[in-house]
């Protein structure tokens, strides 16, 4: 495993920032919607949602994200420092701890730009939504730490994986990763790509997106992904990109 970035207690920044003020719900529609209405109306980095449930989850390019009640962290974090790679450094932190809560042989891998797989089954998912010329941003989080392989939709048994940890899992794991975001967000763009670099899912692996297909060819200093192709390399810095031809 990649090595962490330089601790912020050790770098003299202060530590804990990350969760506080906290809004729990036992049933929400979006923790991401209600953390964006709080970070619009100003509310301080650190801000944290969590719910037991949602009913009306969001997941990238505009799909639905869905967890049995009280089997999944489901949180979103009010982010006012916004560092470059951003996506990259949740996706770090997130697979970082998710590596080592895991009792699964493989540690965790990030599929660009931050899903994050174990033996080739996510196991958490990264919605980062913001407005970067307010200022803020939103980090959402979704690890399925106790879901049941059975109690997901079918169309997802295939390809979704879990902790396979209980219930009472879930809050040990919101405080320790808030630890590592509190790292990961402040680290250098240099560890951070490291860190992706590290635990790539697609490098040397056939890769295919709306507009082609090709290999896997690693990380860019921007955090793009490469990708060879018949007709050359091609850096990819949006969208959605599926493993396989
Ligand atoms: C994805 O992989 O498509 C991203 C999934 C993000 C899901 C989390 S669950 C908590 C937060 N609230 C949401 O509505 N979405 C994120």
């Amino acid at each position: 495993m990649a090595a962490g970035p330089v601790s912020a207690e050790r770098a003299g920044r202060p530590r804990g920032r990350l969760g506080l003020p906290r809004a729990h719900f036992r049933r929400l529609g979006s923790t991401n919607e209600h953390a964006r209405a709080l970070a619009a109306a100003g509310a301080p980095h650190g801000t944290l949602v969590t719910a037991a449930e949602q009913s009306a989850g969001r997941g990238r390019q505009g799909r639905t994200w869905s967890a049995p009640p009280g089997r999944a962290l489901l949180c979103s974090l009010v982010v006012r420092s916004l560092p470059r790679l951003l996506p990259l450094a949740a996706g770090v932190a997130v697979a970082s701890e998710v590596g080592a809560t895991s009792v699964a042989a493989e540690h965790a891998r990030l599929k660009w730009p931050n899903d994050v797989l174990i033996d080739g089954r996510k196991v958490a998912g990264i919605l980062v939504e913001g407005r970067p010329q307010e200022g803020w941003a939103v980090i959402g989080i979704g690890v399925n730490v106790a879901v049941r392989p059975e109690e997901l939709p079918a169309e997802l048994r295939e390809r979704a994986g879990t902790l396979g940890l209980t219930p009472a899992a879930i809050e040990p794991t919101l405080a320790r990763l808030l630890e590592r975001l509190e790292e990961w967000l402040e680290a250098p763009d240099a560890a951070i790509l490291d860190a992706v670099r590290a635990r790539d899912a697609l490098l040397g692996r056939p890769v295919s997106w709306a507009g082609g297909s090709g290999v896997g060819a690693g990380i860019d200093d921007d955090g793009r992904l490469l990708v060879a192709t018949a007709s050359g390399r091609v850096a990819l810095d949006a969208g959605e990109v599926h493993l396989g031809a």
